[in-house]
Parts: C-alpha cells; structure tokens; sequence
C-alpha cells in the first residue's frame, strides 16, 4: 500500500519513521515534510488546502491511505473531501473534528452523554460572559471556542484579570476562534494524557503519555506546544485507564456515532486526575506533539496496518495482542529556536552527528526527530519554534531521561535551547522508591 502523510512537525517524522518499518507499506510519500522525514519519505508539494489537489496526487499515486497529523486539514474537511473520492483516510471527518475545533461542542457532548468534565458556561458576547463570571470562583478558567494554536486557555488569577481576557478574547485576539468563549470551573489534580484509536465503533487504548507545556524549568512561563514528554504516564494506572475508557473515551465514541458524527481516527484526551476520577480537559483530534514521538518509540506493531483498519472500518480485526507496546520508558526533549513560543530565531546552524542513532530501530536506543528544521547549502539549519525532539528510551523514567540529556549535550545548536527537566515528576517519584 502507498501512504500519504501529511505534515512537516516532529509528530510527523515519528509517524513517518514508524510507517517506513511497517511490512503493509510500499511507498510512503509526504507533503511537505522535512529533512528528517525525508529520511524515510519522498516529500512532495501540495496544498493541503486545495483538496482537489491532494485527490488528483492520490489518485496519480494510487496512494491507499492517507494519514494527516495536524488538526488543521481535519477541521478544514480535508477527510471529507478524500472519503468522497474513495479514498482512505485516517483522521475523523469535519462534523468529528469539532471534538478538537470547539470546546462548546465538546462540553455540550459530555453533558449529554454524563461525561466527567469541568462545569462550564458557553457565552457569545462580552457582556455575557462578564455575567457569567459570578457563578464561577477564582481562578477562572477562559477558552477561546474554536482553534487557537493551543494558545486560546486563559487561567485568571482575579476577576479583574479574567474581566481583561474576556474583553481581549472578544476584541478579536484569537481571531474567529473567539467568536465565542467557554468559561470553565478549575479543576485541581495533576495532568495526563490517553490516546485511543477509533474506526467508529471499535475502540483499542493505544498509550498515555504526560507533556510539558510550560516554556521554563519548573513549568513556568508562557505555554508551548509541548516542550517535552515520556510514555508511559504511571500516574494513569491499568485501574484509571479502565475508568477513562468507560466513563470518556467510550460514551464519546458511541455518542458521536450515535448522533451521525461517527469519530475515526485517533482520539487524544487530555485528562485532569482529580480526586473525584479522571475528568476530560480537553479532546484533540490528532496524535499530541511531542507525544506521538515518545508512542511511537515504544510502539512494536504495523501501524500502516492498524491505521488502515481504522480508516476502513475494521479495527476488530486486529489482533487480540496488538496494539503492543515494549515495555520501556521513552522519553522527549524538545531543542526549541531562541524566541520560541514568540517569535523563534530562523536560520541556526545545528549539528547532530555526535549523536549515535543506530539501533533506534530496535526501540532500544536513541532517535532525535525532526520539527523545524531545513537543509541550507546540505548542512542543518533550524526553520521554526520547535526543531528537534531528542528521544530516548530506559527502563525507568530516569534512565530514558539521562539518555536523552546525553544526546542534547552532544548536539551542537547555539541558537537553541530546552528545558533541563523533562520527566521531573516522574523522576521525583522513582527516586522515592
Ligand atoms: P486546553 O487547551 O483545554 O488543554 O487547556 C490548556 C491547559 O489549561 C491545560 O493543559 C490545563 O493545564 C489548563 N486547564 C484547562 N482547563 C482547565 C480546567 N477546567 N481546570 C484547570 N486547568 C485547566
Ligand atoms: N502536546 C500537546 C498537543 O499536541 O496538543
């Protein structure tokens, strides 16, 4: 089979890495890429935004499947478009993606369907939601409705704070995305991420993962995309994976087919652990990045196989063992361009050949992904916010962690940097035992 995978972060390098060891793939191609993808793809250029486009190349390339990483086609239609044409596609359809393209439809879905989540109000003007803010108690939790490049979520210490970003996010800051604004109950707990994979009506677990999504040592400063991750989350123990496949992940599923939204793809949750249970933060509608990097480091099975069971609606076909993962810790560092999450420095030389990869197919070693980068005159330059995702894997959290710190240590980027404490939670916790 052909692939098409679309995208050019570090979650697509790791996609790509691991689609270029299934037995199921012929010829995978990528639109548009990056020098580590093209690694393991021919890179093409396509405008994923003109599907008429992107269906001719199918159709030239007699492309089997396409995987999108990003949200952004998702919630475009793109799915829509290649289903129509008969091709396959992993990734959910525009009514699904409204999972990850409004929080209001989210919130809405888990109140019908007993969903543990934040409470919430949905406001669509500023003098609504000023209202609302009385029913609510500091610290106020504000969303941006629709897609914001993660940056939509204000927490307000104050009322006179949170007064400011409702004014701020109605003025227009997030564009349309805006138009309306979720106000949410805080929830208190420590954070984790689950990921499922869905044809629709069969669900299998496929990993947890925890991010970190502050910029600075100690999680602090401005929210990133991510700026590093491990996987597994011990925190989601077997018990509360169970919880949030029966109490969320599965009453979403079911929910969305139910009301002729059916959800393929893969279903990412962001998880608050309470007190109360698990609750639902958040759904995306696309593999976390950095957190695909560090699943598809432990992952063992075909994933061309398992994500063309899921586009064609015969994911209980897969094995009973699968999807397997080893049984390793992996680990993520994300090297980010000086600037990063503002504007990021174009441009820096980066130099990765001290670093030994080999064995990285084995799962057992080290693989440094590629995000932002680019090839100036064949040499390695950075290209964007975040650039590289030095992954590692060990038998604990701290040993993945060590691994991967060696490897940044011997990458030469000056015009880069990273957080020195990817993992700290976990390794707080195994250094107690
Ligand atoms: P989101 O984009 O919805 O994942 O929100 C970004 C971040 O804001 C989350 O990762 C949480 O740290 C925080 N957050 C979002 N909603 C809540 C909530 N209801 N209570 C506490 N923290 C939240
Ligand atoms: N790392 C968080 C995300 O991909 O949404």
């Amino acid at each position: 089979m052909n692939i098409l995978l679309l995208g050019s972060g570090g979650r697509e390098h790791a996609l790509a890495w691991k689609l270029a060891q299934s037995p199921s793939l012929a010829k995978l191609y990528a639109a548009p890429g990056n020098p580590g993808i093209a690694e393991e793809a021919e890179c093409v250029a396509l405008e994923v935004t003109d599907h008429g486009a992107v269906i001719a190349f199918c159709a030239e390339k007699r492309i089997g499947l396409v995987v999108v990483g990003p949200e952004a086609p998702l919630v475009d239609g793109l799915s829509d478009s290649l289903r129509a044409a008969g091709v396959p596609v992993f990734g959910p359809s525009q009514a699904a993606a409204r999972l990850e393209g409004s929080k209001g439809f989210t919130k809405d879905l888990c109140q019908r369907a007993g969903i543990p989540t934040a409470g919430y109000v949905r406001t669509s003007s500023l003098e609504e939601a000023r209202a609302a803010l009385a029913r609510f108690a500091a610290p106020y939790v504000l969303k941006a409705d629709g897609l914001a490049a993660g940056k939509g979520v204000v927490i307000a210490a104050t009322l006179a704070e949170a007064e400011a970003a409702l004014a701020d996010m109605f003025g227009g800051a997030f564009g349309g995305a805006g138009a309306q604004v979720v106000i949410e109950e805080f929830m208190e707990g420590e954070e984790a991420s689950f990921f499922a994979l869905t044809d629709g009506t069969a669900i299998v677990p496929f990993g947890s993962a925890q991010d970190h999504k502050r910029v600075g040592d100690g999680d602090v400063g401005p929210n990133t995309g991510g700026m590093g991750a491990y996987s597994p989350a011990p925190v989601l123990t077997p018990e509360l994976q169970a919880r949030v496949m029966a109490e969320i992940i599965e009453p979403t599923v079911r929910t969305m087919r139910e009301e002729g939204n059916t959800y393929q793809g893969v279903l990412f949750a962001g998880l608050m652990l309470t007190a109360d249970g698990p609750k639902l933060i958040e759904y995306n509608a696309r593999f976390g990045d950095p957190e695909c990097q560090v699943l598809m480091m432990r992952l063992r099975d075909d994933l061309a196989n398992i994500m063309w069971l899921c586009a064609t609606g015969r994911l209980d076909e897969l094995d009973e063992e699968s999807p397997e993962f080893e049984a390793v810790y992996a680990l993520t560092v994300i090297m980010a361009a000086n600037g990063y999450p503002g504007t990021p420095e174009k441009g820096g030389a980066i130099d990765i050949s001290a670093c030994d990869q080999t064995g990285a197919r084995d799962q057992r070693h080290l693989k440094i992904f590629h995000a932002g980068t680019a090839l100036k005159d064949g040499a390695l330059v950075a290209n964007g916010g975040r650039v590289l995702a030095v992954t590692a894997t060990g038998a604990s959290v701290t040993e993945a962690q060590a691994k991967a710190y060696a490897a940044v240590d011997a990458i030469t980027f000056p015009t880069g940097f990273c957080r020195r404490d990817i993992g700290w939670r976990e390794v707080a916790r195994e250094a107690e035992v």
